[in-house]
């Protein structure tokens, strides 16, 4: 059966129009989103050279989830743990979080909502705490700033550390304290006044094994007990692998999500935006040679992907047109495709080709 007769050629609206509708909100996410990043671009220039650290990434967390984000040096996770933290603005897209539009946030609004709304852990140890403060003093530091009532701050302050399990390290200073027990504290000054997000940059990058767990199951408890939202970026796979949902991003864009349903079983998923736009793996790209234009079929059940030039020779002619000569320089000998299903395709590899 030639190709022709058994699928018909998605007629989709463009990518204009569809990034039009996006930005115009015609498509809003679900109410439960808390974080919601649409083809988010952050443009740096320095003595000019530009740098895209973020090329239209796409980005929806849930209430209540705790996300773990990985992805190669230079990537652009900071990037976007500073955008979502209020510290950057993104140049183009759209960022909200909480209901905060964060490239609309003027400078009043920014400072309230990086007091209230987030919670911030670097990953050098030493950038979280106060050094001349007890871990409790530092604790209660945010505390004056959102105007919590004086008297209620030590208690509120002690059972914070007693939730992440380093209630006996009250009194100490930072410079008493190990690595793993400041970033425990770090996580309890973040999360002193009860933010809806909690943002995380490697925060095990520089402790051993054990410490780095400590710190990890701090954050889950920040988590469950708190009710904060957790986003982490980690390189840790001892993090990564023990959330429900990894996001991958790959050159300023998500590339793949992995669910993981329990301890053992993982499914890794290829990331549809909202102006659908997907990433394909690179070893689907390289092992159906597709290249640059690929013809996308509506299959009873699934989306075909396949080589430009396969079905040229079923492809009807316009009246008095002439056959589009193919620009990509392939042999059409093989038969390349691939496809998928409900917009999402089961990989195995995080390296991951463009189809747009
Ligand atoms: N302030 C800046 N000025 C210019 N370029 C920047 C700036 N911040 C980041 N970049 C560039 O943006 C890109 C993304 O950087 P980013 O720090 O977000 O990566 P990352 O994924 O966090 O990497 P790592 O895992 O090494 O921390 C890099 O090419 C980086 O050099
Ligand atoms: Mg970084």
């Amino acid at each position: 059966m030639n190709p022709a007769e058994r699928s018909t050629p998605v007629t989709a609206p463009s990518l204009a129009a569809l990034e039009e509708r996006a930005r115009a909100g015609q498509d809003p996410p679900p109410p439960d989103t808390l974080i919601a990043c649409d083809s988010l671009v952050r443009i740096f220039r320095t003595e000019g050279v530009e740098v895209q650290a973020l090329q239209g990434l796409d980005l929806h967390v849930d209430e209540g989830e705790m996300t773990a984000l990985v992805g190669a040096s230079g990537s652009g996770k900071s990037t976007l743990l500073g955008i979502l933290s209020g510290l950057d603005v993104p140049t183009a897209g759209t960022a909200r979080v909480a209901g905060h539009d964060l490239l609309a946030l003027g400078a009043r609004e920014r400072l309230a909502y990086r007091r209230r709304t987030v919670g911030f852990v670097w990953q050098q140890t030493g950038s979280n705490l106060l050094p001349y403060l007890t871990a409790r003093e530092n604790v209660m530091l945010p505390m004056r700033y959102t105007r919590v009532p004086r008297r209620q701050r030590p208690a509120r302050a002690e059972e914070l550390l007693a939730t992440l399990g380093i209630a006996h390290c009250r009194d100490r200073r930072p410079g008493e304290l190990s690595g793993g027990e400041q970033q425990r504290v770090a996580i309890a000054v973040a999360g002193a006044n009860e933010p809806r997000v909690l943002l995380a940059d490697e925060p095990t990058g520089e402790l051993d094994t054990a410490s780095g767990a400590e710190v990890f199951a701090a954050l889950r408890r920040a988590n469950e007990h708190l009710g904060v939202t957790v986003l982490i970026v980690t390189h840790d796979a001892q993090v990564s692998d023990q959330v429900s949902r990894t996001v991958r991003i790959r050159d300023g864009r998500t590339s793949t999500e992995t669910l993981r349903h329990d301890a053992t079983r993982a499914e890794e998923f290829a990331v549809l935006d909202r102006a659908g736009r997907l990433q394909l793996p690179r070893e689907y790209v390289e092992r159906y040679a597709l290249s640059r234009r690929v013809r996308l079929t509506a299959e009873t059940d699934h989306v075909g992907v396949r080589r430009a030039q396969d079905d040229q020779s079923a492809t009807a002619l316009p009246p008095g047109g002439e056959r589009p000569v193919a620009s990509d320089g392939a042999d059409g000998r093989d038969s390349g495709s691939s496809s998928t299903s409900d917009g999402s395709s089961g990989t195995s590899s995080s390296n991951t080709g463009e189809a747009r």
